[in-house]
Parts: structure tokens; sequence; C-alpha cells
């Protein structure tokens, strides 16, 4: 087993110190990114001593090594999942043949393109959750919100070590404005919408880690199918943190399920007024932040009719979720795929190329994978004897990007007017109203094993710790 040695100030497997230029370019990126992320990481923890997760080799018994980390020590490393010499591209024009291990010329750009809006997207999550460690409703969830934040300052590393290893000076000029844009900046942006909206409290946080970073594996999955071995071998390892992070939010969202549903049950209680009157969040809400998440995050996969989305499959620069898993002919030239448009005021379905429409398929195939949290967390509520039951909204409903974009569509799928989709909309999307009343729950729990009054605890600690073990050290 390769292990990493953290007396580097760049913890690597990719035998960095055998680079010196690709290693004084890292170092020179390095306090850059230590500046962005005391700026713009999370908010008043710089002398906090956390129980964190760190990857000390990619291999399977390696990478997730626990202990406390006072945060300014943290360093990110740089780690590749092992590389498979026989490896072959395994979709589009160049099926069969050897994987890459440097870019082509003529895939150069979008090669780079692909691996910048991926990278985007990492420091992107850090600054929209920059302001929850001084909310947070206890030691335990503190703890996990600085382990994704770290993880996502991580991944920003992955994509980085790409740009300057494979693309020179444009991928120095990438690197550096990763550490320029800003989420919900107006003159300088994050590339993505979603990743421009705020994360304002720990619900749209849980929601968003369940559905936004469900949205990056399935981009992972697809990325770790390239013909382009290095970005394969980096997204691959970035998967197995991933899995860590839709955990948070699908358990942190099931939490808050299970003490709604306590206090309804303890005080035979329906209407979501009362619900709120004993400081927890009722059903209803919890429902329009779903249908909110949902919506902006299905977004993320882009038009469903995509050139581009063609191009960079038969170029084997992305594949499907589970590539090689599927029995077709991977090149999908006479293949087609159903797509949606509105027709005669009706959403209507009809065969498009699939080559154009993979955007589409892998939002089917993150929609799939999705509802199976929604299921498991209507089992809470069923539990509990209460016929409310939670639902992902129809996928044509609240979309900004395709051709769905301009549709009033209702959370059931049903194309309204304009006026009656406005008059809807605050039944079906969180109000002013609804995140001023979660934003007034927050408040930060410190003491270990408590917990704020509107999430129940976890039914077992991390890395099997107690529930009150001291996750985070405030001395
Ligand atoms: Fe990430
Ligand atoms: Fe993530």
């Amino acid at each position: 087993m390769m292990s990493i040695d953290y007396t580097d100030l760049i913890p690597n497997n990719v035998e960095l110190g055998a680079d010196r230029t690709l290693q004084r370019a890292l170092e020179a990126w390095q306090p850059n990114y230590r500046n962005w992320w005391l700026e713009m990481g999370p908010e008043g923890t710089h002398d906090l001593d956390i129980y964190l997760r760190t990857a000390i080799s990619a291999e399977p018994s390696g990478w997730a090594q626990f202990g406390h980390v006072k945060m300014p020590d943290y360093r990110w490393g740089i780690f590749l999942a092992p590389r498979d010499p026989e490896r072959a591209i395994g979709f589009g024009e160049h099926r069969g043949q050897p994987a890459w291990q440097e870019v082509p010329g003529e895939h150069r750009a979008n090669l780079r393109r692909i691996i910048v809006t991926q990278g985007d997207t990492e420091p992107a999550s850090v600054e929209q959750q920059r302001h929850l460690g001084l909310t947070a409703p206890s030691l335990y969830d503190l703890r996990n919100l600085f382990q994704v934040n770290v993880e996502e300052g991580r991944h920003l590393w992955a994509m980085v070590y790409l740009l300057h290893r494979f693309f020179g000076r444009d991928g120095r000029e990438e690197a550096d404005a990763l550490l320029e844009r800003r989420s919900g900046d107006t003159d300088n942006p994050r590339i993505l919408g979603a990743f421009n909206e705020r994360t304002p409290d720990w619900l749209a946080f849980f929601m968003f880690t369940y559905f936004t970073d469900r949205d990056g594996k399935f981009q992972l999955c697809a990325l770790a199918e390239s013909g382009f071995d290095p970005l394969a071998r980096t997204t691959r390892f970035m998967l197995t943190e991933e899995a860590h992070h839709m955990f948070v939010g699908e358990s942190g969202v099931a939490r808050v399920i299970q003490r709604t549903c306590e206090v309804m049950k303890a005080h035979d209680l329906r209407d979501p007024a009362q619900v709120r009157a004993l400081g927890v969040i009722d059903l209803e809400t919890i429902q329009r932040y779903l249908n909110f998440h949902f919506s902006v995050t299905i977004d993320l996969f882009g038009a469903d009719q995509s050139s581009n989305a063609a191009g960079f499959y038969s170029a084997g620069l992305k594949g499907r979720f589970e590539e090689t898993k599927r029995a077709d002919d991977h090149v999908l030239k006479d293949r087609v795929y159903p797509v949606l448009t509105v027709a005669d005021g009706r959403l209507t379905e009809h065969e498009a190329p699939m080559l154009t429409a993979l955007n589409e398929v892998l939002r089917d195939d993150f929609i799939r994978d999705s509802h199976g949290g929604v299921a498991r967390w209507n089992k809470i509520i069923e539990k509990h004897g209460l016929p409310f039951r939670l639902k992902a909204p129809h996928k044509a409903f609240n979309r900004r990007i395709g051709q769905l974009a301009g549709v009033h569509v209702t959370p059931d799928g049903q194309v309204v007017a304009a006026a009656e989709w406005q008059a809807g909309a605050a039944h079906w999307l969180p109000t002013e109203a609804d995140r001023a009343f979660v934003a007034a729950l927050m408040g930060r729990v410190v003491e270990p094993g408590r917990f704020a009054n509107w999430i129940a605890p976890p039914p077992v600690g991390i890395n099997r710790q107690p529930i009150d073990f001291s996750y985070v050290r405030f001395d």
C-alpha cells in the first residue's frame, strides 16, 4: 500500500516530488487557496479542533483515518484511484483504444471546460455553507458540516491538480480563476445556477447534501468513465467521499422528520401552525424545501437536448452513469430516448436521438436514485401513524433550463397558466415566511450529546463513537 507522507506540504499519491515544475506551481497556488479558505471557508472555525476523516492513502483500508485536527493544520491532498494499465476507453468513437494518459490535442478545450465546470462547484458549496457553523444543532452536526467542507476543498484540489498537470498556462489561469469567482456574486458568480443559491439554514443544508451532492455523484460517475484516465482516476476517488455527503443529507432530513413526527404524535397535532408553535418544522415546509432543492438540482444536468453532451460522449470524454455495466453498443448512434415537451398545453414525450439527450439520461438516472431517500423518509412518517407523505415533484416543475424553462407546471405535472402557477408557488416553494421560521429555530448547540429541539439525535455516532463524544473541541 502506498501511503501518503503528511510531512509533505501537499500530501499526495501522484509522485509530486518527482515533478518539480508541477510541485512549484501547486506550492504557488496553495497560499492563495489558504487565503480563500480563511476568507470564504466555514466562519469562526479557525481555532477549532475537529474529529475529521482524513485520507492517508487511496487504498480502501487507508482513506478513512479519524482523529482530531485543528482546522488551520488540515492539509488537503491529491489522491487518484490506482491506475489500471489495461484500461481501455469504454464508449464513443475511440471505444476499445487504450485510455489516454495525456490530453489529446483535439479534445483539450472541451476537457478543460469539463474540469473547470466540475471544479467550480466544489469551492462554491463551501461558500454557500460558510455561515452554518454558527448555528449547528449539535457537535455531531458541526463536525459533519466541516467534514463535507474540507472534502469539497479537497475536490477543488483534485481538479486543480489536473489543470496544473495537464493544461499548461491556461490550466494555471483557470486554477486561479477558481479561487476568484464567488457564489452569488453579481459580477463574478460561480458557473452553475444552483451554486449561486444561498444555503441559509440547516434544513437547506441537509436538502442540498441529499440532492445537490447527489448531482455531484452522478457527474463524477459520468467522468469516472472518461477516456482521459487521470480524470477517471481522480473522480473515482472523489466518489468515495461523496457518499458521506449524501449520508449527511439523507440522515439529516430523516432526523428532522423524526423529531417533527414525535412532537405531532405526542400532542396529537396535524395543523402546521400548531406544529410550529412547538418549535419543530412542519412537514408541509419540509415538502416545500424538498420541491425547491429537487427542481434547482435537476437543472444542473443541463439542457435536455444538447449537442455538447453528444460531442463529449462521442469523443470519449464523459460517459453515462454506470456506462460499463450497460448492455448496448456504447456508441448510441441509432438509439433514441424520450424527452418532454409541451404541446397543446400538455406535457408530451417525444423521441430524441439518445446522443443529444444524454443530459436527460443522466437526469433521469439521478431522479430514480433520489426517490429512494424520499421513500425512506416516508417510512418514518408512516411509522408514526401519520397520513402525510412527501413526494418528489414532477421533473417539469420549476425548471429554468432546457425546453421546460418558462413552462408553468405544478408539482403534480399539470401545465397551468402563469397566473395560476404564481398563485400556487407559495404552497409549492419555501416562502420568505417559511425561511424566516426555520431561521428563527437555528441556534448553536455546543454541549456534547445535546441536540436542538427541532432535530432528533442520530442513531449512531461517527466512526462508532458515542453520540455525546466531543466531535468538536473549542479550546
Ligand atoms: Fe465535491
Ligand atoms: Fe460533495
